[in-house]
């Protein structure tokens, strides 16, 4: 192994031990009846998943020198979203899956109820984790933040992009609109995480150019990759389901460009990612390696 892939798996896993730890406390079972709504979110939070979207956010607050209790905390809330949305994606009326994170999914383990419930917590926990003192002193980072998460979760990120990825089964898209629709259902969480890093780091809204294009070209990748896993992977790695979009007939990157295409697209755009980042030295290859890794990836 390189030696950048040994410095990403080191920060990779510090990081996911954090999360975990974050999670562990704050989803600690109460001996009440909502034991099993609690069971439900460590199942789906615990323990499971790469944590691209909090490793972004640490890679980049780290170049600013950020706390690192802020740096877990805003983290841990944006993994909150993530987890959730998965959650909700598996229900029967979404992708209708069983496995996720090589594990049953969370209405396969408990029932589809306590999945939802189990979602609707993570989100707003998310929020409250962001509006807590702890997260960051100063109360104009701590709206930031907030603004930022919702912003990139609701109509306009995650949550408009799945609809578009449901009618994405039934129209036939071309290449604007199934961007449009990547760049919100995905990217908008993954670009969150990077903007998240910078507000922490307070960095000046112009001072972010650089940071948003590395962002939104990784997000793209990110998704273009995902959707050749579906087609290519390893359903045992990947720990969920596979070969979904093209048998649910799902325009993607890969429907509308086709796997060569789609393949050298997605390396044109982790060029293009580090190419945002010439203004940083050292302090960034974590990024880059992350923006590398995204192609790599098998799960
Ligand atoms: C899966 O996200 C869903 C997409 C947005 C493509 P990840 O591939 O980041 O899933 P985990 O967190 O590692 O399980
Ligand atoms: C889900 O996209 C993205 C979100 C949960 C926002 P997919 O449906 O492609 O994700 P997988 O393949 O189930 O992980
Ligand atoms: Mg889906
Ligand atoms: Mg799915
Ligand atoms: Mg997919």
């Amino acid at each position: 192994m390189g030696a950048e892939a040994t410095s990403l798996k080191e920060a990779a896993a510090i990081v996911s031990a954090e999360i975990d730890n974050q999670f562990d406390t704050l989803l600690a079972v109460p001996g009440d009846p909502r034991a099993n709504l609690y069971r439900a979110m460590r199942h789906a939070a615990i323990g499971g998943g790469k944590r691209l979207r909090p490793l972004l956010v640490s890679a980049t607050a780290q170049i600013f020198g950020v706390d690192k209790t802020c740096i877990a905390r805003t983290g841990t809330a944006i993994e909150c979203i993530h987890v959730y949305s998965l959650i909700h994606d598996d229900l029967p009326a979404m992708d209708d899956d069983d496995m996720r994170r090589g594990k049953p999914t969370v209405h396969r383990a408990f029932d589809e109820a306590t999945a939802i419930l189990a979602g609707d917590c993570l989100h707003a926990m998310a929020f409250e984790i962001l509006a807590d003192e702890a997260t960051h002193p100063d109360p104009f980072v701590r709206i930031d933040l907030t603004g930022e998460l919702a912003r990139a979760s609701g109509p306009s990120g995650m949550a408009g992009g799945q609809m578009m990825d449901l009618e994405a089964e039934k129209s036939s898209f071309d290449l604007p609109t199934v961007t449009r629709l990547q760049a919100m259902k995905t990217g908008a969480l993954i670009a969150c995480s990077v903007e998240m890093g910078a507000i922490l780091g307070r960095v000046s809204p112009e001072g972010r150019t650089g940071l948003r294009g590395y962002a939104r070209d990784v997000g793209l990748a990110f998704q273009i990759a995902d959707d050749i896993l579906d087609a290519e992977g390893d359903e045992e790695l990947a720990g969920k389901k596979l070969r979904k979009d093209g048998d649910a007939g799902k325009e993607t990157f890969l429907s509308l460009l086709g796997l060569e295409r789609a393949r050298e697209q997605a390396h044109m755009l982790v060029d293009q990612a580090i190419a945002h980042l010439r203004s940083y030295g050292a302090e960034a290859d974590l990024l880059r390696a992350i923006a590398r890794y995204t192609l790599e990836r098998d799960r």
